[in-house]
């Protein structure tokens, strides 16, 4: 699918088909050129409601402001009505607000976010008919849209969402398929992308490196872990990023099993891998001025003979020894050994991103992130940028009082807290002991339980994974850029 530019006008443009946005219910705009018949029909133009009207070869679609994320959301409802006809060609007009480009890059994101879907395991596929998209600047929209930022726009936009929906396809492939081994498979194949470089790390590293949390959540299974290591290093790098995954390939519960409801769509355990490599390979593609690291501790959390037990002691890369009282709190085991060597990158940001807890899903619902870290300032930076990027975020405070429901009398710290309540904070500050000092201000925690994958179409997600955490953190590093260039 092509997403191009025009500088005609809409009515000079040929295409099977027509979308317009009816903005904010006003049918009188010069643009609805049908309202009789859409006031016939009882469209009222609410966001997200959409009309087909065939004859005119026409969708009509509701959005409630010129909002990014209304666009988003208009756009990929067009999309999913205009995907059941044969059309091939689609036009739009550009629909600018202050910021013409804004809008085009949000429109394009759209476009490839809502068009996505999962295939490989139906045996009779159905293939998108839609070939090219053009935007074109009409009279509807400001006449400073050059053509060389909207063409900008549209690469940014569609860089964006691929690496989404790269995301998306590593989660939700099988967990047959999709294990440690696979994960570093597709990490060296970002090796095509210019000044990106993949290590992947086995069993024996593991050892030498002292890594006992992350070795003991592998031990039951028949797949080996790997630490993937991917590295994009340009020339003009500034700062460093480094990003941490979660890539529980597969999430059993091990012992403490989890019950069957509750086991499935566990595959998507490892939403905060798949992320980090997404993420790589958009700020790659899009050529970003920084050296960013993505580390994946990848490996299925299994039942048998070799499987760690609750009450074992595990010691951890940095020596702090964990008492095991649930080894369905593996991830934060994975992650303890990863954040400590990730501190040896000597990172300017160190970021990681898990499907960490239930407790984060308890408490901010299905879409929402939980941030955690301790610098406010850090925080409201990445959420600053997750909000114009359409992906919802929420701040869970640590707090003293609750770190202390981690104490162990026989290790250091235990893997569960000793109470029921505030789950994601408790997880959060766990993984706090394996932080450096030096990184605690550079650190963010992102829980992304809830919208890695969700089991209903939500906006322009659909069924399934949603590459949580991608849009917004390549948002925040363009962000930066820019800020820099300044
Ligand atoms: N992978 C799960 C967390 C999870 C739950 C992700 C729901 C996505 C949706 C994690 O490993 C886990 O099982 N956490 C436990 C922690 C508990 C034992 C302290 C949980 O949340 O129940
Ligand atoms: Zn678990
Ligand atoms: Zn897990």
């Amino acid at each position: 699918m092509k997403i191009e530019i025009s500088n005609k006008k809409i009515s000079e443009v040929a295409a099977d088909i027509k979308i317009v946005f009816v903005v904010n219910k006003d049918l009188d705009h010069k643009s609805v050129e049908d309202k009789e018949t859409l006031e016939f029909l009882g469209f009222k133009g609410e966001g997200e409601e959409a009309c087909l009207l065939a004859d005119k070869k026409t969708v009509y679609v509701g959005i409630d402001s010129l909002d990014a994320d209304e666009i988003r959301l208009g756009a990929s409802k067009a999309i999913n009505v205009i995907k059941s006809t044969t059309a091939k060609s689609i036009k739009i007009g550009t629909y600018s607000d202050d910021c013409p480009g804004v809008n085009i890059k949000a429109m394009s994101e759209a476009f490839i976010l809502g068009s996505y879907s999962y295939q490989n395991y139906k045996s009779k596929k159905k293939p998108l008919n839609i070939e090219t998209i053009t935007i074109c600047t009409d009279d509807y929209s400001r006449p400073d849209v050059s053509m060389q930022s909207a063409q900008k726009a549209i690469k940014v936009g569609t860089t964006i969402a691929e690496a989404t929906n790269f995301s998306k396809n590593l989660v939700n492939e099988i967990p047959y398929e999709m294990h440690s081994l696979k994960l570093e498979e597709i990490a060296k194949s970002l090796e095509s992308i210019p000044n990106v470089t993949c290590k992947a790390y086995g069993k024996e590293f593991l050892e030498e490196q002292g890594m006992g949390a992350f070795l003991a959540v592998n031990r039951a299974s028949h797949i080996p872990p790997r630490l993937l290591h991917v590295v994009y290093k340009p020339s003009n790098a500034k700062e460093k990023f480094v990003y941490v995954g979660k890539g529980l390939t597969y999430d059993t519960g091990g012992l403490s099993l989890k019950p069957g409801d509750y086991m499935v769509s566990m595959k998507s355990d490892m939403g905060g891998g798949a992320a980090v490599l997404g993420i790589l390979k958009g700020a790659a593609e899009l050529e970003l001025p920084y050296e960013i690291h993505a580390i994946v501790g990848a490996t299925e959390n299994a039942i048998g003979p070799e499987a760690y037990k609750p009450d074992d002691v595990l010691t951890a890369k940095n020596g702090t020894t964990i008492e095991v009282r649930n080894t369905d709190a593996e991830g934060r085991l994975v992650l303890a050994d990863c954040l400590a060597y990730a501190c040896e990158q000597k990172p300017d940001y160190l970021i990681d991103m898990a499907t960490l807890t239930g407790a984060c899903v308890v408490a901010l619902g299905d879409y929402t992130t939980g941030v955690m870290g301790h610098s406010s300032e850090l925080k409201h930076s990445l959420m600053k940028s997750a909000n114009k990027s359409g992906e919802l975020t929420g701040t869970l405070p640590f707090n003293r009082y609750l770190k202390k429901l981690l104490k162990s009398s026989i290790a250091d710290v235990s893997n569960i807290s000793s109470s029921r309540y505030g789950g994601a904070i408790t997880a959060g500050m766990f993984l706090d002991n394996f932080v450096e000092d030096e990184y605690k201000d550079k650190w963010l925690h992102l829980d992304i339980a809830g919208p890695a994958y969700v089991e209903k179409d939500w906006g322009y997600n659909q069924c399934g994974a949603s590459g949580a955490g991608v849009r917004m953190n390549l948002y925040w590093m363009i962000e930066k850029s820019k800020e820099e260039d300044k």
